[in-house]
């Protein structure tokens, strides 16, 4: 099938090579000509597991080509639209990106064409967009298809999704238009014909149910960090252990161990800025009060960072200045190099700023994180860090930070404390190489 995707960000770009694995001729526009020329050449424009052999394989079989002149999308009948929608200064999304490309982009498309959005929306979006398709190119048909891939499993979720859900004109109840609703539904059965054979659960609904779906998972999923967050604060209090009662409580298979990891809290570029958008959009809708409690999951949120920034000041006996930090970690996660709203960069800034001598080292963020804060030292390995440190701060759990041996860190360290951002690392190994360790909430 011929496709079209708009927009080679994380989303875009990993969906444009998925889809050219899968089989599709895509062809895939971005208006910026650096990452065009990058992808061009098969080069993944960040940190992402799989996508440069996706991208290589794509490009080896000739069906995937990038190119910054929208016009060449004409000729493809599915277009994705997969721009990004960042935070505006109110909270809410800020449209301007995903106006300009379905603006641009319908100059090219035809009658039967399906314009798919994958972008994170405020509900009401895809109505407003389809009926100014439906002006501009009678018998187009507007498809919201939210898109639920993770970061760092991007490949992986884009081809072997856990569901597909399809917001067609006609799903939700009492919309009138079924034979678009029809024809979307075949079209995209043929898009993603390999998934729907290997049984993943697919889910027609209206438009808005497609928009609420995603903005609700990723609050639903903000919530639950939140939740364990909040519980951590209360262990903090009484003496006991977050994660052991993350173990406990998760066997309840109503709850689920999954998400209930505390510690720095969620960082990235969807959770913290789809929580915002989606309270922001409540209140446009006339209910004030229905998403009231994502400011408190938001402000939990931000206090695991305040709270981190205090233990290691108390860990240092009371002031930074001066001390010598080693910092493991700075990407939002592991297997990513986002350093975007990341916990683990705005602790380490926050430390380098009081006058800490802050030495930084992520396997794969140091880079990116230099863009954004070129003031930070940043080292080439975590024994560099480690060297002559005055507390440790573990703050993303990479695999290599988990596998540290605390004999061997002890070995090159000044002083024995290690501050676990993400209770990741073995307590009692480490206080059996003789360190002070401290969790958070354990
Ligand atoms: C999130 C959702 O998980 C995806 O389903 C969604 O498609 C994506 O946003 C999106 O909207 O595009 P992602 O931002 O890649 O994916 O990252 P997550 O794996 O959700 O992690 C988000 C943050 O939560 C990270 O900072 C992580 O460290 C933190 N986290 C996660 C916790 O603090 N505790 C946990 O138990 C789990």
């Amino acid at each position: 099938m011929q496709i079209s995707v708009i927009g080679c960000g994380y989303l875009g770009a990993v969906h444009a090579a998925s889809m050219a694995k899968v089989g599709h001729d895509v062809v895939a526009v971005d208006v910026d000509p650096e990452r065009i020329a990058a992808l061009s050449r098969g080069e993944a424009p960040f940190f992402e597991p799989e996508l440069p052999e996706t991208l290589a394989a794509a490009t080896a079989t000739g069906r995937i080509r990038f190119t910054t002149d929208m016009s060449e999308v004409a000729g493809a009948r599915v277009h994705f639209i997969a721009v990004g929608t960042p935070q505006g200064a109110d909270g809410a999304a800020d449209l301007r990106y995903v106006d300009a490309a379905f603006t641009e982009l319908t100059r090219y498309v035809r009658p039967g064409d399906l314009v798919v959005g994958k972008s994170t929306v405020p509900v009401g979006t895809a109505a407003r967009l389809a009926a100014e398709l439906t002006a501009a190119v009678p018998g187009a048909v507007l498809v919201w298809n939210p898109e639920f891939l993770r970061e760092g499993f991007a490949v992986q979720d884009t081809i072997a999704p856990d569901r597909l859900v399809y917001g067609v004109p006609g799903g939700d109840a009492g919309a009138p238009d079924e034979e678009a609703g029809a024809h979307a539904v075949a079209v995209l059965d043929e898009v993603y014909a390999g998934a729907i054979a290997a049984g993943t659960p697919r889910l027609v609904v209206g438009h808005a149910t497609a928009e609420l779906v995603k903005v609700s998972a990723n609050a639903f999923l903000a919530t639950k960090i939140s939740f364990i967050n909040a519980m951590a604060e209360i262990a903090e209090v009484t003496g006991a252990d977050v994660t052991a009662l993350a173990d406990a409580i998760g066997l309840d298979a109503r709850i689920g161990r999954k998400f209930l990891n505390a510690g720095l809290g969620f960082g990235g570029g969807c959770l913290p800025k789809d929580i915002r958008a989606f309270r922001a959009r409540s209140v446009e809708l006339g209910l004030p009060h229905t998403l009231d409690f994502l400011d408190d999951v938001d402000a939990i949120n931000l206090r695991r960072r305040d709270r981190a920034v205090e233990a290691a000041t108390e860990l240092l006996g009371g002031s930074v200045v001066g001390k010598r930090i080693a910092v493991l970690g700075l990407a939002f996660k592991p297997n990513s190099d986002d350093v975007r709203d990341s916990p683990a960069l705005d602790i380490a800034i926050r430390l380098h700023d009081a006058g800490a001598e802050v030495l930084a080292f992520d396997p794969e963020a140091n880079e990116t994180s230099r863009r954004v804060r070129p003031t930070l030292t940043y080292v080439g390995s975590a024994r560099e860090a480690l060297a002559a440190a005055d507390v440790v701060l573990v703050l993303t759990e990479w695999q290599e930070f988990r596998d540290l041996d605390p004999f061997e860190v002890a070995s090159v360290v000044t002083d024995r404390v290690v501050l676990d951002g993400r209770n990741c690392l073995d307590p009692v190994a480490w206080r059996d190489a003789g360190f002070t360790y401290r969790g958070m909430g354990r």
